[in-house]
């Protein structure tokens, strides 16, 4: 099954309820968190995070672009994520093995993410131990940029890496999704596809989001 997770970096943070309100019919609701360090972006952090887990029953689905996130992996998970998105850029191996120990202690699903320049080969450590795996399909930091076509190869890659380990996992794709770009990401072996200003810029967000679900 495809699953449509929106990025509300793409909504009115004035207006968040109700823009959660406008794509509760998708399956996750995508958090994306930036430090300024490990991307050249700030966004919205713990607090917002608790005031949207009171608000919603959706998947929280948090995208912690920060350095070293093993130092906020408690917080977040008290916060209310659900899925927990880890670079793999952003610590050591070690580290990030022990983050996604912590965040499977908590109770929490562990997913692990690659930023275009990286090698699906650098999801192997972890991919075991992970509900999901997140491939970058724009270099992370902003909404609204063009989908990397020529990442397509690792999306293949990882999701043959599954089949033949045997794994559940899902497999994420982050950037520039629309329903043309659906379509060749799902092609090549994503089921959850990110889209953040595809999303918030339609009128009927459902219907878009019905639609990204069912591009083939
Ligand atoms: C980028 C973020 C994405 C972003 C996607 O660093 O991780 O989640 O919001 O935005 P669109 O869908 O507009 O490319
Ligand atoms: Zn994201």
């Amino acid at each position: 099954m495809i699953k449509i997770a929106p990025s509300i970096l793409s909504a009115d943070f004035a207006r968040l309820g109700a823009d959660i309100d406008s794509i509760v019919t998708a399956d996750y609701l995508h958090f994306d968190v930036m430090d300024g360090i490990f991307v050249p972006n700030i966004s919205v952090g713990i607090p917002v995070l608790q005031s949207v887990r009171k608000y919603t029953e959706m998947t929280l689905d948090v995208h912690l672009m920060i350095d070293r996130p093993i130092r906020y992996v408690d917080q977040f998970a008290a916060a209310g994520a659900d899925i927990i998105n880890l670079h793999v850029e952003a610590d050591s191996e070690e580290n990030t093995l022990a983050a996604i120990k912590r965040i499977r202690e908590l109770g929490k699903t562990a997913a692990v993410t690659i930023k275009p320049k990286t090698p699906a080969s650098a999801f192997e450590p972890f991919i075991e131990q992970c509900g999901l795996v997140l491939l970058m399909t724009v270099e992370p930091g902003f909404g609204g940029q063009s989908f990397m076509e020529d990442m397509m190869p690792k999306v293949e890659a990882t999701r043959a890496y599954i089949e033949k380990h045997g794994l559940d996992c899902e497999v994420e794709v982050d950037g520039g999704i629309n329903p043309t770009t659906a379509v060749t990401a799902i092609n090549a072996g994503a089921n959850v596809l990110v889209a953040g200003s595809d999303v918030f810029k339609a009128e009927d967000r459902a219907a878009r989001i019905a639609q990204l679900r069912n591009a083939r």
